[in-house]
């Protein structure tokens, strides 16, 4: 019998070796779906997390120099990773946890999660973030998706980002970020490091936010959070259910009884299952209202990190 010396993943750990020496911890072989809201993931070959974003600047180019891919992994929590080994690298911003509230605005790193910036703000009773109460994920993650309510984004707050382009690090205006409805031109940088955010607003009943997502979502649950947006003034979940899609189920992959745009992962879930359960929400979905419902969660297609949007034959399923 023929044996593969060499697998591809053998041959991505050792070319990463060079991670030991830089400012960081590294974990071979580190299973995804401890790092995924929806918990579901096969191992990556290497998981590393900069200490600095000095570190992670060269942990990424040194990665593009013996071409092995790279991805960033903020918070886990609006991405379906596949059930495959992936010969990659994951750069995890959890380090990258600095903050520094000043009297009108706050200076927050991409690894600070949205509920660590919430409690530091409250510890001095500021509460113009608080739109974003209740949300899973870091600052990097919320930037790059415009995270918040329908009506309030993170977007809103910024006034300037950290970008990587080529090998330095650039503060860039509210502008170029081009931020919409769960939307920005920020994946378009090698990462987005950190940002200043606005604390001259408006407040808000962090508390009231969070009791209506408590009322009308499935929280605590396994989710990536909502993984369609909403089409113009509709809402996916509304457009999901009235498609009859309700609590369909395929093996341990579920579409929340509570909410029809949270997909959930009773235990034990594969990838597989959840991206089958999105090809048919968009399959029905298009044939009931003839509305394509497009991804706000990012699903990885093999091992490259694209937002898979697939075609609905328009047929009967
Ligand atoms: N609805 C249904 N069935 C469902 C879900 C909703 O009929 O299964 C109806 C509701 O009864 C309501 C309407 O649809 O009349 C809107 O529902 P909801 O208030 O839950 O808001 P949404 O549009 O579904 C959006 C955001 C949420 C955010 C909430 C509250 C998107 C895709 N979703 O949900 O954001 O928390 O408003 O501001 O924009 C997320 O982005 O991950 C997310 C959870």
């Amino acid at each position: 019998m023929y044996v593969e010396r060499h697998s591809p993943y053998a041959e991505v750990s050792s070319a990463l070796s060079f991670l030991t020496r830089l400012d960081g911890d590294v974990l071979w072989n580190e299973p995804l779906a401890a790092h995924s809201t929806f918990c579901v993931g096969g191992p990556v070959a290497g998981w590393f997390r900069p200490r600095t974003s000095a570190a992670l600047v060269e942990a990424m180019t040194s990665a593009e120099r013996v071409a092995v891919p790279v991805f960033i992994v903020g918070g886990g929590s609006n991405v379906l990773f596949p059930d495959e080994r992936m010969p990659a690298m994951a750069i995890s911003t959890e380090r990258l946890d600095d903050m520094n509230v000043g009297k009108d605005e706050v200076l927050v790193q991409c690894g600070v999660s949205i509920a660590q910036l919430l409690a530091r703000l409250h510890e001095q009773d500021r509460h113009q973030l608080d739109f974003l109460a209740g949300l899973p994920g870091t600052v990097g993650g919320a930037l790059i998706g415009n995270a918040g309510t329908v009506d309030h984004w993170i977007g809103d707050a910024v006034s300037k980002v950290q970008v990587l382009s080529e090998a330095s690090l650039n503060w860039i205006g509210v502008k170029p970020c081009r931020f919409g409805y769960r939307t920005s031109d920020l994946a378009k940088w090698r990462a987005v490091l950190g940002a200043k955010l606005r604390l001259n607003g408006e407040p808000f009943d962090g508390e009231q936010i969070l009791s209506c997502r408590r009322a009308s979502q499935p929280i605590g649950a396994k989710t990536a959070g909502c993984v369609f947006k909403n089409p113009d003034d509709r809402s996916a979940g509304w457009l999901i259910e009235e498609a009859g899609l309700k609590g369909y189920q395929q093996g341990k992959a579920r579409i929340s009884q509570k909410h029809a745009n949270f997909i959930e992962n009773l235990g034990g879930a594969r990838s597989a299952e959840i991206r089958n359960i999105i090809d048919i929400v968009r399959e029905k979905v298009y044939k009931f209202h003839r509305v394509l419902l497009e991804l706000e969660i990012e699903v990885f297609d093999g091992w490259t990190r694209e937002v898979v949007q697939a075609k609905p034959s328009g047929g009967d399923l």
